[in-house]
């Protein structure tokens, strides 16, 4: 979502903003400034679109009398207020000494506005943040400290912020503060950095230190003081960052969706190493150990969003096969707005790529405070979901930059199919032989899915024919009916064609009157109990003109000519098919999106992490 930085130090100050918004693009926004401060003045500069609208601004500029010292700077995904300049952050108090960026929502930004107009203080924008300028301006015009001021505004805002804030009349540091939304400062030498995500210091500097909710840093140029809102100096802990500068590098693929589809075998085969040493051997949870009571759970919720809430639906249809116990599968947007029955027999999954998707983490926040126990899944063991958990499963995938989700959502596939294996060899629900293969199969699939990525010929000449068609349906059962789900989903997140994934048989309830030659279907063909029946479904597609293509194994028997296109893949098991067939359909939505020119790694409207409920 909106993603901020801040920096003080001897560098260019204007480029270093730069570099680190650059960094944060993949998030996905829709307008971009920044504000500098030279000790004498703060100059703000914005402009709708892209960064290199901004870059355009900044360069068409006279040459600068001074250099600045200090700046902040901003990507902003428009919540409150359309994305015009007015709208782009910073913000500027009405003496133009105070400015601010601001991530997140403030809640009770109305009746604050109403209070603050009343009381004199002049609007620029339709945003809630510029409430946060002016209620932090008004502490400041009683303290004259910027430190206090802050203190004192913010305590008068609700919802979720992480804010930087400068002031003309304190040139000597940035405060940053957080709550509900993520903030790291980064140490450097005779320099220090803040920002809303790693990307935007990669490279820059080798230690960080987490913000917590209600914390405040004062950054200075050779200091950083971290508070609690009450005063109290806090010893932080230093840690390092644990990722290279080449995982925010395409690594000369075109696009960075490309790049990551093409790392998946490398994640699964490292996943598989750690958890599954052999097929004989017990399932190896992880060096911290599982810290759940496997005894408590009678029932298991997962909560997620998006892609994520995909991984959750395969995860219920595996697990209530291995495991016999009601697995309930819920969008945490839904979830958090009805009475549930959640309780501490519960056992609650937060699935959450980026550990910041607000929906997500406010569902398992209430589900900790009904007593259920809480299990992440997250591919950010720094985020900010993680502080919930009774125990955390990190996906390892590295940073995804793409905002379409793909290895992340393979990694957490695969994470939901070794976790569930040990909870089947705890409960002994499965038999010893049967776990075996199952570990097995898991085992076998990088190299499978190393023999897909091979050879992407098919995929590509079908994108070719698909790419001018404007709807398309995919259809799925069972443990495949996911899988349908999710390549419709990237099919419509990057190249914008409107597509569904429908559960097969429902076909004949409805969707069916859409198909004729110009939608084409899309068909999960998984091994096991449900491919006939998919086969009497893509007859009923056939005879209604519509084209038929298939993703489905290598040695599946079916009549010759019978698809207009197949896409196979190495022959395996039921359970781990999706995990297979997914990287075709991945596949698929890539080259579609790039044959129509689309800006695959940053699709219109949509961001990576949506930090707001
Ligand atoms: C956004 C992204 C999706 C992602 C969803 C959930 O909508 O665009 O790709 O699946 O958020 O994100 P999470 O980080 O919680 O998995």
């Amino acid at each position: 979502m909106c993603g901020l930085v801040g920096y003080i130090g001897n560098n260019a100050v204007e480029q270093t903003l730069l570099d680190g918004l650059k960094n944060l693009e993949y998030r996905g926004y829709d307008s971009a400034g920044i504000a500098l401060n030279d000790n004498q003045n703060i100059d703000v500069f914005k402009a709708k679109g892209k960064l290199n609208n901004l870059t355009e601004v900044l360069s068409n500029r006279p040459k600068p009398a001074k250099n600045s010292m200090l700046g902040i700077g901003h990507i902003r995904w428009a919540t409150h207020g359309k994305a015009t300049t007015e709208n782009a952050h910073p913000h500027l108090s009405n003496d133009g000494k105070l400015v601010l960026v601001h991530n997140g929502i403030i809640e009770n930004y109305q009746q604050l506005r109403h209070e603050l107009e009343a009381a004199g203080f002049v609007f620029h924008s339709q945003t809630d943040t510029e409430t946060a300028v002016h209620a932090i301006d008004r502490e400041y015009k009683k303290s004259q400290s910027l430190e206090q001021a802050v203190t004192a505004g913010i305590k008068l805002l609700e919802g979720a912020f992480a804010f930087c804030i400068m002031h003309k009349d304190e040139p000597d540091k940035i405060i940053a503060v957080r709550k509900n939304a993520p903030l790291i400062i980064g140490l450097g030498e005779n320099e220090n950095y803040i920002a809303s995500d790693i990307p935007a210091i990669i490279g820059k500097v080798k230690n960080i230190i987490h913000l917590n909710d209600c914390e405040l840093a004062i950054v200075e140029k050779n200091k950083v003081t971290v508070k609690s809102l009450d005063g109290q100096i806090l010893n932080k802990e230093i840690e390092a960052i644990g990722f290279n500068p080449e995982v925010i590098s395409k690594n000369g693929y075109k696009h960075f969706m490309l790049k990551e589809i093409n790392e998946q075998p490398v994640i699964i085969r490292r996943m598989a190493q750690a958890h599954l040493p052999e097929s004989g051997l017990p399932v190896c949870w992880g060096s911290k150990g599982c810290m759940l009571d496997l005894n408590r759970i009678k029932n298991i919720s997962i909560i997620a969003c998006g892609t994520s809430l995909h991984a959750a639906m395969y995860a219920k249809t595996l697990w209530e096969d291995w495991l016999q116990i009601p697995v309930h599968v819920e969008a945490a947007s839904e979830y958090i707005y009805r009475a549930n029955i959640t309780n501490a027999n519960s056992l609650v999954i937060g699935i959450s790529q980026s550990g910041e998707t607000a929906d997500t983490i406010t569902a398992v926040k209430q589900a900790k405070e009904k007593g259920a126990q809480i299990l992440i899944l997250t591919n950010r063991e720094d985020s900010s979901i993680v502080r919930y958990a009774d125990c955390t499963v990190p996906l390892n995938a590295g940073i995804e930059v793409s905002v379409a989700a793909t290895k992340s959502y393979t990694a957490q596939l695969a994470a939901l199919y070794w976790v569930g294996l040990y909870f089947a060899e705890q409960n002994k629900s499965l038999s010893a032989s049967l776990l075996a293969s199952l570990k097995q199969d898991l085992l076998e699939l990088p190299a499978k899915m190393e023999e897909i990525l091979s050879n992407q010929q098919a995929v590509q000449s079908l994108a070719d024919k698909l790419k001018n068609f404007k709807d398309m349906v995919y259809i799925g059962r069972g443990i495949n009916l996911t899988c349908a789900m999710e390549g419709a989903l990237k099919l419509k997140e990057i190249s914008y064609i409107n597509a569904n994934g429908y559960a097969a048989g429902e076909l004949k309830h409805g969707p069916i009157a859409l198909l004729d030659e110009q939608m084409p279907v899309m068909a999960v063909l998984g091994p096991g109990v449900t491919f006939a029946k998919m086969i009497s479904n893509c007859e009923e597609a056939k005879a209604r003109n519509a084209f038929v293509a298939a993703v489905l194994s290598e040695k599946a028997a079916v009549k010759e000519s019978f698809f207009d296109a197949e896409l196979r893949v190495p022959e395996t098991n039921e359970t781990t098919f999706p995990l297979l067939a997914n990287i075709q359909l991945q596949l698929l939505a890539y080259y579609v999106a790039d044959a129509l020119g689309r800006e695959v790694d940053q699709p219109r409207n949509l961001a990576k992490s949506v930090t707001v409920e």
